[in-house]
């Protein structure tokens, strides 16, 4: 039996990741811990609330004495840590959550590990922590380029920054004290559960409610767009045959200007549910004021991860994205 950690479960990953992990692998016992902010749904979990190998604890990373208790007294083999404020315009109108949710709570979690396995050879030697970062962290691209393990970090948003932060405080874990460390830095993720703040649930939410759908400035950021499904996979990857130390770029190979985003959004909207106002929903796009600082382009290349770990991207974009307007649909309607 093992016994995994998996810090922000009640997230939009972090709950998709634990219905997988509880699936594929019958032998591990996984003690969920979230704060449960606004941005949680425990309710995506319900169906493991009577197994005994699911447990949920309402933690706040932030509390030092929380963890401490959690660690020692649940003793893991692993941890996958994703528990984190994850929104960029809110880190931008109030970062100090960010900064002690991020930083603090990140360096509270790693530090009580490193005590904990410290204190065994094998456990020292064996138990992994994976860090789950993000592709913001080395700032914007251009028109060309990807962002490699090797690029240098430039993030640009209090959001970006307090990831970046993390990212340097577990990369030092292992530098100082060759703690069994993994971070991944992935692209942007859609698929279900995602809270109602982010781009794809807001399209869906206000297409459907006939309301304006916000564009920001004239729509012609880049973003890398993977599955969730992928992304949990790909995390699970790095954390069963990752390298210690290692960083990981996860994407999607699968770049789209967010107009071009939004427009394929309500295509299947148009497909599928149909009454759009004049028989199209893009008739309710509003393009609006551009988020301060919005980075131009982000992408990934994930040649590392496919070469050493023989992890790619399997889903069919254009298929999960249907399921994924249909599951939003289905949510808001
Ligand atoms: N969503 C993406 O596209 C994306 C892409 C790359 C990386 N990531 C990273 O993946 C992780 C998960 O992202 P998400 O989209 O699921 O975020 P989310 O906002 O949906 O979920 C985050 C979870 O963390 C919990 N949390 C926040 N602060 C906490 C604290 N102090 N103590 C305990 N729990 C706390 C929240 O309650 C929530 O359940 C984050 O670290 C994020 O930076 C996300």
């Amino acid at each position: 039996m093992k016994k995994i950690i998996v810090t922000g479960g009640a997230g939009f990953i972090g709950s998709n990741l634990i219905l997988k992990l509880f699936k594929e692998h019958p032998d591990w016992t996984i003690m969920n811990i979230d704060k449960l902010t606004y941005a949680s749904d425990t309710g995506y979990l319900k169906p493991l609330r009577d197994s005994e190998r699911y447990y949920f604890k309402k933690i706040d990373l932030v509390d030092r004495d929380e963890v401490k208790d959690i660690v020692k007294t649940f003793q893991p083999d692993g941890v996958l840590h994703l528990a984190a404020e994850s929104h960029v315009d809110n880190s931008i109108s109030g970062p100090e959550p960010f900064i002690l949710s991020n930083v603090v709570g990140t360096f509270n979690i790693l530090e009580e590990c490193r005590q904990l396995w410290q204190e065994d050879e094998e456990s020292w030697k064996n138990n992994r922590f994976v860090h789950v970062s993000t592709d913001e962290v080395y700032g914007e691209l251009e028109d060309d380029g990807f962002f490699t393990e090797q690029t240098p970090y430039a993030p640009n948003s209090p959001y970006s920054a307090s990831k970046a932060s993390s990212d340097m405080i577990v990369r030092a874990y292992f530098h100082t004290y060759g703690m069994n460390v993994v971070t991944t830095n992935c692209s942007n993720n859609y698929g279900p559960h995602q809270h109602d703040e982010k781009l794809i649930p807001t399209v869906i939410r206000n297409a459907i409610n006939h309301n304006p759908i916000p564009v920001y400035g004239k729509g012609e950021n880049v973003r890398d767009w993977l599955n969730v499904i992928d992304h949990c996979s790909a995390l699970e990857t790095a954390f069963l045959k990752g390298k210690a130390g290692e960083v990981y770029n996860i994407g999607g190979n699968n770049e789209w200007k967010n107009i071009e985003l939004v427009h394929k959004l309500c295509d299947f909207l148009n497909e599928e549910v149909g009454n759009g106002p004049d028989g199209d929903y893009k008739n309710l796009i509003s393009f609006v004021t551009d988020r301060l600082g919005h980075d131009f382009r982000y992408a990934i290349d994930a040649s590392k991860i496919k070469n050493e770990l023989g992890w790619e991207p399997s889903t069919d974009f254009d298929g999960m994205l249907r399921h994924t307007v249909l599951w939003y649909v289905q949510k808001y309607k």
